[in-house]
């Protein structure tokens, strides 16, 4: 049966040993031709030896060079002797499918004690490494999309481990390369980083007590990352109870390598994917809950987002998750009822006040309604007993039946105060019928007598 990389090339830097070497395997098992790309003199043996197991268990070609990439002219000293190695005899051509840049040191230290030396170096491997790399493999690239590059950066390029000033600012620059290489390079290769937490290994076995302490919390909360009794060997089990958790195998990590390397994973590129068990991705959690509670445009009471459901573990860790749903879901029900007060409490203000200025309206109406009625011929106008009486309006009964109506309609013996629909409607509908009245009244003649 062929295997999905059956033919292509993988350089993969730093691939001696650790997520390096478990990354070579599982591109080899797929098929790939590999470089296994090295520095240290003294791991020529181990190299030579990972490149010999590959070659015979997989049946592929795999090839140790020794090349410091953290050179100016090791990257690409690695580049052209792969290309000795690898080009085809017949055609002349030479491809580079897949590059995993994974070579990569940690020199961690408290602020006071970071050296220059230590920045230089780390981010001469860490960062001018992966570029240079690239950068020599350019000409190289598939031209068909089909090309791969996998960076491998570090959660410390998010989480602000102690000690880790200058490794923690190499990776994140390490992710920013990937977004402007997808971009760059996209007619040739998907370009991708992975984040692993704490991995099995020297370079997890190296870290200092502040860094381990640093951690701790971090691990405790990484959801893969609890150690499994019957599961997970007696050592790891153990071990995780002084650490908090298990850290990755490598395999795991060249797994989600493996993954993003797959034609499968063509339409994926410029990310930063998990490769920490989810050490990171558990603070988005309360990020998205914020938004939900915050963007909701529902004109019905929104349902509050779910809790997460109650631990049992003893775990101080998880006690403090949740509660801080507890204290989430409470905030949140008590928002949403002291909302409903305040709108329900402001309507009714709102209700109020136009009612009164409706019927202060009506009681003003009335008023006119009543002097009108007094100046009319039939009640009378001529001056008596030194009372001077109102000009007489014009004798007209179609005048004199406006006035009647509008003094029915207006007659507050007759307006119901009661807090009903129809008793509002009815009342602003007379209301509006009275105005319109009263504007004929005018129009008739009889001239505004407000006072
Ligand atoms: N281990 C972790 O907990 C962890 C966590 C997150 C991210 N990472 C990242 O994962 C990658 C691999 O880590 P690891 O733990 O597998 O490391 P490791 O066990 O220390 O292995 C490092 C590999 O890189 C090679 N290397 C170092 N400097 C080099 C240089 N200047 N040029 C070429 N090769 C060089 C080493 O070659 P020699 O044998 O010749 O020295 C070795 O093959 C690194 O980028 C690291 O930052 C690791």
């Amino acid at each position: 049966m062929s295997r999905p990389l059956e033919g292509k090339l993988g350089i993969v830097t730093g691939a001696s040993r650790g997520i390096g070497a478990a990354i070579a395997e599982n591109l080899a098992s797929k098929g790939c031709n590999v470089v296994i790309n090295y520095t240290s003199a003294s791991s020529t043996e181990l190299a030579t030896s990972v490149a010999s197991q590959l070659s015979s268990k997989h049946k592929i070609r795999a090839v140790p060079i020794q090349a410091d990439i953290g050179t100016p002219t090791g990257p690409s000293a690695l580049i052209s002797t792969a290309r000795d190695h690898f080009t085809d005899p017949d055609t002349k051509r030479f491809q580079i499918d897949i590059i995993i840049n994974n070579a990569g040191i940690a020199r961690n230290a408290l602020l006071p004690s970071v050296t220059i030396d230590d920045f230089e170096s780390t981010y001469r491997v860490n960062v001018l490494g992966p570029l240079l790399v690239v950068q020599a493999a350019q000409p190289y690239l598939p031209q068909d999309r089909s090309g791969r590059i996998v960076n491998i950066s570090s959660v410390s390029s998010s989480t602000g481990f102690v000690t880790q000033s200058v490794y923690g600012g190499t990776k994140a620059a390490l992710e920013a390369m990937t977004r402007t290489w997808a971009r760059e390079l996209a007619e040739n290769a998907t370009v991708n980083a992975v984040n692993p937490g704490p991995v099995e290994g020297p370079m997890y076995a190296s870290n200092t007590p502040e860094f381990l302490e640093g951690i701790h919390g971090w691990v405790l909360h990484t959801p893969l990352m609890k150690a499994r009794e019957g599961v997970d060997s007696e050592d790891v089990v153990r071990e995780a109870k002084e650490s908090g958790g298990r850290p990755a195998r490598t395999t795991e990590v060249a797994g989600i390598v493996g993954m993003l390397c797959s034609e499968e994973a063509g339409w994926c590129t410029g990310q930063v994917v998990c490769a920490n068990g989810g050490m990171v991705g558990s603070k988005m959690v309360s990020g998205e809950r914020h938004i939900m509670a915050t963007t909701t445009t529902s004109t019905s009471p929104a349902q509050p987002p779910p809790a997460s459901t109650t631990s049992t573990s003893t775990d101080p860790f998880d006690t403090l998750l949740t509660l801080e749903d507890q204290f989430y879901t409470e905030g949140y029900n008590q928002g949403l009822a002291d909302g409903a007060v305040a709108g329900r409490t402001e309507g009714r203000q709102l209700g109020l006040e136009r009612g009164f200025q409706k019927f202060l309206e009506s009681g003003r109406l009335q008023g006119r309604t009543i002097v009108w009625a007094n100046r009319l011929p039939s009640n009378g106008t001529t001056s008596e007993g030194g009372v001077v009486k109102l000009p007489p309006l014009p004798d007209n009964a179609r005048l004199e039946k406006h006035i009647t109506t509008l003094y029915a309609l207006v007659e507050a013996e007759s307006l119901s105060t009661e807090n009903t629909d129809e008793a509002v409607n009815d009342f602003d509908d007379r209301l509006r019928r009275a105005q319109g009245r009263a504007k004929v009244i005018e129009r008739m003649g009889s001239g505004p007598v407000t006072r």
